[in-house]
């Protein structure tokens, strides 16, 4: 009756939903959060941001939280001497500081350890089990405490020297383990969960959906769904038997179902995930155990599973066990966390490991946030190029005649134009880096028609004071930076609202649609008006990342370097990188 009802409400859910619901993995609550985390968390907001501002009308929700039953929490709160509740709610609480810092804006935060989950996996566990697709059996195999699985003789390494053996894949060791559990039907999804994954665009980047098939060509063996309550008892117990506890995989995996109220059937509202954003480590209990589990409880399986690869140190996984991790609140002292965003987002790529540098991170930062957006902002409002501290309106004729005789406002003109659909088209592949070089190639075509253009000749110098094309210059120049502002607001959500806050931009011209609105397109640039700079707001961006030794520098000059004066060439230089270059324009 119930299952009628779900499929009935599906149906409708199917065709009038405008709901779009985004997941992150929840994160073990075993040690602190490193990069590797954020950056699950980070391309899951930047998603959700885009789907806001590109689809209005759609509800789009984000949940994220922590992963706190199993032996290895258990053991890491051993180790610190710490009640296992007050350790999770430790960890719990820097993983929601470290996030909110990065303004992820997650609708939800769940714990593992929450009541309302422990009902919702009690629920999805009598409906396995009322379906026929749980039972008892003895099990024993090599089992993996780290990465709480059973393993197969293949899938392990010995060690013949210590005669331990090693899980291949995360190099975890294993231990012989022999008992009784509940067991999953597995094998009877195998044709179900291949069929699933083969969809057009369910698991992406694609090379994930191979690795899977792969799998997927070997008879899938059942899977113990719950371990003996006296080794795992910081779990949930399988209800109507004390002496068993659920698997913590089957626990974790339906947060995803209790963040949206479930069993409750409003929970259907959101259902099913829209995408659901993963490491590649956790693929195969995504793409084989989540569809299964959920096709067995008659419920639809993801959309889409995104799945990225990792951030390596020195070309190593970066993880806790290997003390190589980099926290996000000390890089963020370095870069902010706006600049630690950016970093992940403009770097990583989702099919292949990224290697995590300072050095990198520090020359990309100053290179793009500093000085291709930032400084262009600080010479567009610069006191002396721009006294009355205004966004002008461009004057057609001057308009016309840039585009006819500078070639460098023609480039600009065509980057403008093709702004929106190339990043749209980057932004619905989640593929970030590639929004973030279009909007650098668009700002460097700004830069460049700003050389060109001259602006600050025209304030009354050898060539007289020419007002209107200044100010047509300025115009064109702030609505290049407008429209990246607007394009980079899922990315580096704080810098885009400071920028569009200095131009003035209201909220309601901060959307999508309004990327169309400039004086390339020359209709609706006729509408613009001239208006006041928000004052309150400063020009100063991105200040540029020095490194250790230059800052020194800085704080105590040489004398014989404080006297020396610059060379022309040396003058030029510092203007074009200082984030606020007055100089130049002046
Ligand atoms: N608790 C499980 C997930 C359960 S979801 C139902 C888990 N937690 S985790 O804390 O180990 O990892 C959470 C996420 O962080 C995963 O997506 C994982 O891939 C990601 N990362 C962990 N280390 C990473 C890197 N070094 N680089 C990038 N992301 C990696 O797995």
């Amino acid at each position: 009756m119930l299952i009628r009802r779900i499929k009935q409400l599906k149906c409708l859910g199917a065709r009038y939903s405008s709901s779009h619901y985004v997941t992150t993995p929840i994160f073990y609550v075993n040690a602190a959060p490193h990069i590797g985390h954020l950056y699950s968390a980070v391309i899951a907001d930047a998603h959700c941001r885009y789907q806001k501002l590109r689809h209005p009308a759609t509800v789009v929700r984000l949940c994220t939280g922590t992963d706190e039953h199993g032996t290895k929490i258990q053991q890491a709160a051993a180790s610190h001497n710490v009640p296992v509740d007050q350790y999770c709610q430790e960890i719990s609480f820097r993983y929601r500081e470290v996030f909110q810092a990065a303004h992820i804006q997650n609708d939800d935060f769940i714990r593992t350890t929450e009541e309302r989950h422990k009902q919702a996996v009690a629920q999805f566990w009598r409906t396995l089990q009322g379906r026929g697709h749980i039972y008892s059996a003895a099990y024993s195999g090599w089992y993996c405490v780290s990465d709480e699985v059973f393993l197969t003789d293949s899938q392990l390494r010995l060690d013949e020297a210590s005669g331990t053996r090693y899980s291949l894949e995360s190099g975890h060791p294993v231990e012989w383990t022999e008992e009784t559990n509940y067991m999953f039907r597995l094998s009877q999804f195998q044709d179900d969960v291949r069929h699933w994954v083969k969809q057009e665009a369910r698991i992406r980047p694609a090379k994930f959906e191979k690795i899977l098939l792969d799998t997927l060509s070997e008879p899938l063996p059942d899977v113990s769904v719950s371990r003996p309550s006296n080794r795992v008892h910081w779990a949930i117990p399988v209800p109507g038997d004390e002496t068993q506890t659920v698997y913590v995989w089957l626990d974790a995996l339906v947060n995803y179902l209790s963040s949206l109220g479930y069993p409750n059937e409003k929970f259907l509202e959101h259902w099913p995930p829209a995408q659901q954003v993963i490491g590649k480590d956790i693929l195969k209990f995504h793409g084989i155990y989540w569809p299964a589990f959920l096709l067995a409880a008659g419920l639809q399986p993801p959309q889409q599973l995104y799945v990225h690869s990792h951030w390596t140190v020195d070309g190593q996984k970066m993880s806790k066990s290997k003390h190589n991790v980099v926290d996000p609140v000390q890089a963020a002292q370095q870069y902010t966390m706006e600049g630690l965003r950016y970093f992940l987002l403009r770097e990583g790529v989702a099919h292949s490991d990224g290697n995590y540098s300072q050095v990198k991170a520090q020359r990309i930062l100053n290179s793009e946030l500093a000085d291709t957006l930032g400084n262009l902002l600080s010479r567009a409002c610069a006191k002396s190029l721009n006294p009355c501290q205004v966004y002008p309106q461009p004057h057609a004729e001057h308009l016309a005649d840039l585009l006819q005789s500078v070639d460098a406002a023609k480039r600009l003109r065509d980057s403008l134009l093709q702004l929106s659909e190339r990043c749209e088209a980057h932004y619905e592949c989640n593929h970030f880096h590639l929004v973030a070089d279009t909007t650098m190639a668009a700002l460097h075509a700004a830069n460049n028609f700003f050389e060109s253009a001259k602006p600050w000749e025209l304030k009354g110098g050898k060539e007289g004071a020419n007002e209107p094309r200044l100010a047509t210059i300025i115009a064109m120049t702030m609505d290049a930076l407008r429209l990246c502002g607007i394009v980079l607001q899922p990315i580096i959500p704080q810098l885009a609202t400071r920028l569009l806050d200095k131009l003035s931009v209201p909220s309601s011209q901060r959307g999508w649609d309004c990327l169309n609105e400039n004086f390339a397109r020359r209709d609706s640039s006729s509408n613009s008006r001239s208006h006041q700079l928000d004052g309150q707001s400063s020009a100063m961006l991105f200040q540029r990342i020095m490194d250790e030794k230059d800052k020194t520098v800085e704080q105590k000059p040489q004398p014989q370097q404080a006297k020396r004066s610059k060379s022309k060439k040396e003058r030029l230089k510092t203007a074009t990188n200082a984030t606020t270059a007055t100089t130049t324009t002046s």
